[in-house]
């Protein structure tokens, strides 16, 4: 039987990188059938709800998930659909590969850090979020646990180990945050104990940013909890050329949803000037997850030709071109 994968194709920028990232996929030959459900805002239009149970449903069934980004209404009573598809699927691993590609305008020309992101717990828990009556008192909890900490760490150091990589940092502020980053790290220096082929390191949030920043070649595979892994891949993104080069996947036991790291982009939303290369990306994620290596490999390469030769570009790297021809000409080279 053929994969079936769910798309939601979001809102903003969503559609058309979506739209970009499967006429690449058909180009190069992958044979899937696609169910589209929808989320967000073009769900509350039509359904009423941000995430109507047949949304729900498919992402349970078919198990894999290519997601363009979803605008979280602000205001009283909407919580994150993100963070709520992340919690109810247990996507405990957020994957945020970030590589250079030749031809853009980033700051270096051979970065690859893959930053995994413990993606259901610490500050993004949910718990104990109290605002006081009069407005000027406000607290959230964040909570780490051992089970946790142990998953998030021992997935990154098996994704070393499979991709061949040699060293995995674990990044915290556990001089401050004593108890919860505290259990983090003393978890991942337990982890890394048991993987003694590979390098272990640990660094402090904020010196982490310097270092990326400075010296990035010190960085393999960072492993972290929620909001710095949320924090420090954008910062990543910024060191291959901005948050249209990054692609993210959520990861669980049951299910995996492949998107980009950058929301709906409402600045440049109907406009057909999103970089589509993050979703893109995302799809070729996909395509690892399934053992699909060599299709995954078909179409990087055709990207990084792309970009390479820079003539039909967006307007993110330098060029003047819209997400159209971006991928007509990703799809000429495949
Ligand atoms: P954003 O990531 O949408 O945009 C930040 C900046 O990056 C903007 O200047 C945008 O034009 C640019 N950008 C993003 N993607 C790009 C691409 N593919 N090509 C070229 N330029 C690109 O962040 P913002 O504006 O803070 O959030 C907008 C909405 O997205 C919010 O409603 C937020 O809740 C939602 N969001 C959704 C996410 C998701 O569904 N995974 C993740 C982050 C935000
Ligand atoms: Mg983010």
């Amino acid at each position: 039987a053929k994969q079936t994968v769910t798309v939601i194709r979001g809102d903003g920028i969503g559609p058309s990188i979506i739209d970009s990232a499967i006429e690449i996929l058909n180009a190069a030959g992958c044979d899937f059938e696609y169910e589209y459900v929808d989320a967000g805002l073009a769900a509350l239009e039509k359904t009423g709800e941000l995430l109507p149970p047949e949304t729900l449903e498919a992402i349970e069934r078919n198990k894999l998930t290519l997601k363009g980004p979803l605008t979280t209404p602000v205001g009283e009573g909407f919580t994150s659909i993100n963070v709520t598809l992340r919690k109810q699927f247990g996507l405990y691993a957020n994957v945020r590969p970030v590589k250079s590609f030749e031809g853009t305008q980033a700051r270096y020309d051979n970065i690859d850090i893959i930053t995994v992101r413990e993606n259901t717990q610490g500050m993004y828990s949910g718990l104990g979020q109290v605002t006081s009556e009069d407005g000027t008192e406000a607290e959230a909890m964040s909570k780490i646990t051992r089970e946790g900490a142990e998953k998030i760490v021992t997935f990154a150091y098996e994704l070393a180990q499979r991709e061949g990589r040699k060293k995995v940092t674990a990044v915290h502020k556990a001089n401050i945050l004593k108890s919860t980053s505290g259990l983090f790290l003393k978890v991942a220096r337990e982890v890394g104990e048991r993987f003694p082929d590979i390098e272990s390191a640990e660094m402090i949030v904020d010196a982490t940013c310097m270092k990326l920043v400075m010296n990035p070649d010190e960085f393999d595979v960072v492993v972290t909890t929620n909001l710095f892994g949320d924090i420090i891949s954008d910062l990543c993104a910024g060191l291959v050329g901005g948050l249209g080069m990054a692609p993210g996947a959520n990861i669980g036991e049951n299910a995996a949803i492949f998107e980009a790291v950058h929301g709906s982009a409402p600045d440049i939303a109907g406009k057909n000037l999103a970089n589509p290369t993050s979703v893109i990306l995302a799809s070729i994620q996909m395509l690892e997850y399934l053992d699909m290596g060599e299709t995954a490999e078909r179409i990087r390469s055709a990207v990084a030709d792309v970009i390479k030769s820079g003539d039909r570009t967006t307007r993110d790297l330098g060029g003047n071109h819209g997400t159209t021809d971006f991928t007509k000409a990703v799809i000429e080279r495949l």
